[in-house]
């Protein structure tokens, strides 16, 4: 992928851990431009970076991976991915994460707005839509060029889900989840579609629930299995949302963005689905929701601000 002055597209991760890896891995099997990697960790991204390098001649790409702890290398970038950050524990919400990955995410944007100011930022640190909040104010970014990643990994899962019970492929199932990246986001089960037929007609009620379950508790699900959260969904998820901007594909994918008026809602940030371009957010598009799901949603925003009045009262 190239930019405006004919260069190839500079995408840079901050986070080299499991999701940050994974979003490089996909992102340049996808040949979306050069991957810039940074953590705190010494050697760590350095690491990731050559044996990511190391797969590029079977991957058939030629941008270039490289790995560092500065940000010297991540001058100029066109999207600037951030994953850097703690995760949760098994008796822990995403939520419990603020104080620590408010910290990290602070310390990131200042050197990222420096080396990159004309960046499109996706935010991927839980807890997700107070940290796009957070990395709004602190960047002073339009909201066209700051969002956040969960969206597309719900919807993901929720596809997934979805195919499961109807034992048919998830490339076949169509769903949205809007709302909140926590167990009260919304899963859009009013315009799912497999094929064009709804979900509804489709699948009994319960077993709709169990799918919508299975969906809003996906996230703590790997906890007990594998003692870390997920990064390969999660990085796959990313990968679409940089591929969306970086080739101008326009694409309507669920992010968490700032709303100024649409869905009723303004001054909160939150999931919803939005035209991504090569300017990042070029729209937020207003889905037909039912009287329930559009409940959900708004106690989804209601618990975004409440949180974010709680956090800024305890500064
Ligand atoms: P991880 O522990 O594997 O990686 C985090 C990395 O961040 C570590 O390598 C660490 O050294 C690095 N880091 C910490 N402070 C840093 C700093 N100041 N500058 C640069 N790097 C720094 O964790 P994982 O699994 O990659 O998750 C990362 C974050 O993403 C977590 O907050 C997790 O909750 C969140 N997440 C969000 C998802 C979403 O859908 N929004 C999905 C999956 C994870
Ligand atoms: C997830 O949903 C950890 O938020 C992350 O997998």
């Amino acid at each position: 992928m190239q930019n405006h002055k004919g260069q190839r597209k500079k995408i840079s991760i901050i986070g080299a851990g499991n999701v940050g890896a994974s979003a490089a891995l996909w992102i340049a099997s996808k040949g979306l431009g050069d991957v810039v990697l940074v953590d705190i960790v010494e050697g760590l991204p350095q690491g990731k970076a050559l044996d990511l390098g190391q797969a590029l001649p079977v991957l058939g790409q030629n941008d270039s991976v490289t790995g560092s702890n500065r940000y010297d290398e991540t001058k100029d970038s066109d999207v600037v991915v951030i994953t850097a950050g703690k995760i949760r524990t098994a008796d822990m919400t995403r939520e419990d994460l603020y104080n620590d990955n408010a910290k990290i995410l602070t310390n990131v944007l200042a050197q990222v707005c420096k080396a990159s100011p004309n960046s499109i930022l996706i935010i991927v640190t839980n807890p997700l839509d107070v940290m796009v909040h957070l990395a709004l104010q602190q960047t002073g970014f339009p909201r066209q060029r700051v969002m956040g990643m969960a969206g597309c990994l719900d919807s993901t899962r929720l596809r997934y889900f979805i195919a499961q019970e109807l034992c048919v492929s998830p490339t076949d199932v169509h769903a949205i989840v809007i709302g909140s990246h926590n167990e009260d986001m919304v899963p859009v089960i009013s315009s799912a579609t497999v094929n064009g037929k709804p979900v509804e007609k489709l699948l009994s009620k319960e077993k709709i629930v169990k799918a919508v379950e299975a969906t809003r508790h996906a996230g703590k699900a790997f906890l007990p299995l594998m003692k870390t959260t997920a990064y390969v969904a999660p990085g796959i998820a990313i990968a679409e949302m940089v591929e969306a901007i970086v080739s101008d594909k326009q694409s309507i994918l669920p992010v968490s963005t700032f709303l100024d008026g649409e869905y009723g809602q303004r001054g909160v940030v939150i999931g919803v689905p939005c035209v991504l371009g090569k300017k990042g957010i070029d729209r937020v598009v207003e889905l037909p929701l039912t009287k329930e799901e559009r409940a959900q949603f708004e106690k989804c925003c209601e618990d975004v601000k409440s949180l974010i009045k709680q956090y800024e009262g305890n500064k």
